[in-house]
């Protein structure tokens, strides 16, 4: 008897431990400049372009590639001509996982749908996903496309295209079924989660995973919120995502800024954890728009990529910041819980 009134009291106790643990995430390492901008020295991440934003990794798998070095798609609006012309489009940059880049040099442009913009990528299996906005009817704006050699630009075929207004970011499991956090609400009541076994059916678990706070939320008021970065697993086997928002008064007045969320080892469809806080504002002169840098939209982050740093739970966060630069910042989850 006294046994079995420990074991439960003991099991209790493990379970509110597993529903206890609670993690924070910081933001340490923005640097001076930018990675890319049209107002860094040529030779140091200069872009022909007045905005170069919103960046997607692609690290250089090639049998010969370097550790170090990606191919990042980002996108890119006022550019010369030869770099693609003024209205929004997507170029590729050559990047390293310090947080440089090279110039954007030579003209390498997706050729996709009309105002391609805002890349999303991970890697499964061979192939190279991409999720990105295009224009499209009502909500279909969400576009998916896929290549086993992402720097040969019509090898990017088309998949599919989802009613999920501009964004689609993957969780990636061992194995099948995966997932993906998509879109931005307001038009979506909320960020929503689909599964998927093949990449190309995605079926809808849960159209309300999070909604944005209330505008009136103490710490975090929200009026748009984004599913943002693909999803990374922590050494809990928690998975950590970024969402991006719009405090009141966006665009003119409010910021765009960051918070995360925390999905369960075993279910990723259980939210573990939203952030309180917006843990990444815009602070620099190339995120809020007051330097020399060039601005779109004022007091702007968006993050669009993780990167593993290879210490634990360490990840570098690549951004648009103030919808024209491109900027990257060393992300570090704890349990504090
Ligand atoms: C970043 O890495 C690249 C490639 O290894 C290197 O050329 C560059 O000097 C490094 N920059 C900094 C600031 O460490
Ligand atoms: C969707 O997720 C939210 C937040 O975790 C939860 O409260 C709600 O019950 C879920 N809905 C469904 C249909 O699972
Ligand atoms: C924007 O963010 C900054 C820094 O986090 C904060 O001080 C400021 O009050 C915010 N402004 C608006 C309009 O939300």
């Amino acid at each position: 008897m006294r046994t079995d009134i420990l074991l439960i009291v003991f099991s209790a106790l493990i379970l509110f431990e597993v529903l206890a643990v609670q993690y924070e995430a910081t933001v340490t390492q923005r640097s001076k400049q930018p990675a890319l901008s049209i107002k860094n020295p040529k030779g140091a991440g200069y872009s022909p372009c007045e905005y170069t934003f919103n960046p997607g990794w692609i690290p250089d798998l090639y049998p010969e590639g370097r550790k170090d070095k990606a191919y990042v798609i980002v996108r890119a609006a006022k550019c010369p001509n030869e770099f693609g012309g003024q209205r929004d489009h997507m170029l590729i940059a050559t990047c390293y996982n310090n947080g440089t880049c090279d110039d954007i040099s030579t003209r390498v442009q997706l050729p996709f749908e009309d105002e391609a913009q805002d890349p999303r990528i991970i890697h499964l299996e061979g192939w190279w996903y991409l999720f990105y906005y295009a224009r499209g009817s009502g909500l279909k704006t969400t576009y998916l496309r896929r290549s086993r050699t992402p720097l040969i630009m019509n090898s990017w075929e088309s998949v599919a295209l989802f009613p999920w207004h501009r964004n689609g970011c993957m969780l990636i499991r061992d194995k099948p079924p995966h997932y993906c956090l998509y879109g931005e609400a307001p038009p979506l009541k909320a960020v929503g989660l689909a599964t998927t076994v093949d990449m190309k059916t995605f079926t809808t678990i849960n159209d309300t995973l999070f909604k944005a706070n209330s505008k009136d939320d103490k710490y975090a008021p929200e009026v748009v919120i984004e599913a943002s970065t693909p999803i990374v697993q922590l050494s809990t086997g928690d998975y950590f995502h970024i969402y991006c928002a719009g405090t009141p008064g966006w665009v003119a007045n409010g910021n765009y800024t960051c918070g995360y969320i925390i999905l369960d080892a075993q279910n990723p469809n259980v939210l573990k954890q939203k952030s309180q806080d917006h843990f990444f504002g815009p602070i620099t002169d190339y995120e809020i728009g007051s330097g020399i840098y060039p601005v779109q939209r004022k007091r702007t982050i968006f993050a669009t990529s993780l990167v593993p740093t290879g210490r634990k739970d360490e990840f570098r966060v690549w951004y648009g910041a103030a919808d024209a630069n491109v900027a990257s910042a060393i992300v570090n989850v704890k349990v504090v819980g």
